[in-house]
């Protein structure tokens, strides 16, 4: 009531207090819950991190046991799940298919629509929900080939798990790769939490309904999917191949991303909170090359993306307006060289996220916090008087 402050995309607008992830945009800092990024994608693994997130410490050794085998009694996922796949057509967006699928997770598991729901049960949800994420994004993988499904085997940790029943082919034994393990593990933890971007605020708005944890990361899902989001790692892939198929002529790319009556944006530049440096950028540039090289891989869209970065940051159009570029610039080049498709890139975003997600719901129940409701400045019609069909 009374004053309202308008601020549409809230961009200077604080929704919540939050003790899990700290972010400086001016300076490139990134930390969740205290420890510094960089330390953490060195370090740590993403099932560690995913512990720190939610529960907000470091796990002792006997805590990070419990949780991992917590999550491995549920990596099983019903059956009935599987006829979902018989519904979506075979070419059908693999975001599309993983926020209908957790919503689905839902009416799988009725205890957790039940009012005022116990810290036991909150933690049953959550082993349950990072459970099951994997099993369900190797398996839209899986069906888009037209191949059988994998099931987990519980003698791997979390990521090895996930990679496995990604990779694993009937004819072919599968191998356990170090350094595409440790890959994928710096990447999830670069995409594990990020403060209050969009999909974070759809999930804690969304919970805060009292909907339930599935239906609001589902909802999280959807808002990752954007192009301006989460969607953004998709977009740069095809931005790069079709520079690359246009001659690689990186000027005219600038150019047209420069150019206020082209809608072409430079994909993967340019960050609502970083106006320096996006830490996680730095961090996934080096991964990139030491990866590549690990792999034995050449991607020309490499080179691509380095000759657009080093066009813009000397350009006054990127300069003046600090667009840098983001966590999405390169982590495509990586999946794609892990061998994951282009249209799978942003569900591993969200694999990545989930963690975070599920933190940030979390702790919008433990403050209580009332539900999400924004105002408005009305600037429709005043008063009109209904006229009849044949009158208008
Ligand atoms: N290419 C060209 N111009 C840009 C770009 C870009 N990528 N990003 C921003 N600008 C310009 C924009 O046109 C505007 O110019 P002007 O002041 O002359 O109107 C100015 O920079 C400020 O941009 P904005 O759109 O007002 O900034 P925002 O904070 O609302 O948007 C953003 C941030 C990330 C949506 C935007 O930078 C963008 O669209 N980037 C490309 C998409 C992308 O990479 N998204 C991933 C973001 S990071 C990971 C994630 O969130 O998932």
């Amino acid at each position: 009531t009374g004053y309202i402050t308008l601020d549409i995309g809230y961009k200077n607008t604080g929704a919540t207090k939050s003790a899990i992830t700290f972010l400086d945009g001016e300076q490139g800092i990134l930390k969740y819950r205290g420890y510094p990024i960089e330390q953490l994608a060195e370090k740590s693994s993403f099932i560690e991190v995913a512990y720190l997130l939610i529960y907000g410490q470091l796990p002792t050794t006997e805590q990070l046991n419990s949780f991992q085998s917590e999550i491995n009694r549920h990596t099983l996922v019903h059956e009935d799940m599987k006829k979902f796949f018989d519904g979506f057509p075979s070419k059908s967006h693999p975001m599309g298919q993983l926020s209908s699928l957790i919503g689905a997770l839902a009416a799988f598991n009725p205890e957790s629509l039940e009012p005022g729901l116990s810290p036991e049960i909150v933690d049953l949800e959550i082993h349950k929900l990072i459970a099951k994420m994997s099993t369900i994004v190797s398996w839209i993988y899986k069906k888009s080939l037209g191949h059988p499904v994998n099931y987990p085997k519980n003698k791997f940790d979390y990521v090895t798990n996930f990679m496995y029943m990604t990779f694993s082919h009937p004819t072919e034994e599968y191998e356990v790769n170090p350094v595409v393990i440790s890959a994928m593990n710096k990447l999830l933890i670069l995409h594990a939490d990020h403060e209050q971007n969009c999909s974070t605020s759809t999930v804690r708005i969304v919970g805060s309904s009292d909907a339930n944890l599935y239906a609001s990361i589902s909802a999280g899902i959807s808002a990752l999917w954007g192009p301006l989001h989460g969607g953004a790692n998709q977009a740069v892939i095809e931005m790069l191949e079709k520079i690359k198929a246009d001659g690689g002529d990186t000027d005219k790319w600038i150019n047209k991303a420069k150019d206020k009556n082209d809608p072409f944006r430079l994909m993967g530049f340019g960050h609502r909170v970083y106006k320096n440096f996006d830490p996680r950028a730095k961090i996934i540039k080096k991964a990139c090359d030491d990866i590549l090289e690990n792999l034995g891989v050449n991607d020309e869209v490499l080179d691509i993306a380095k000759r657009l970065e080093e066009v813009a940051l000397k350009d006054p159009y990127f300069v003046e307006r600090k667009l840098y570029p983001n966590v999405d610039f390169y982590s495509g080049i990586i999946y794609r060289a892990l061998g994951f498709p282009t249209d799978m890139f942003t569900v591993l975003f969200a694999l990545g996220r989930l963690p975070g997600w599920i933190a940030q719901w979390k702790e919008m129940k433990e403050n209580k916090e009332p539900i999400g409701r924004p105002r408005q400045i009305y600037t429709g019609a005043t008063d009109r008087n209904y006229t009849d069909i044949q009158g208008r």
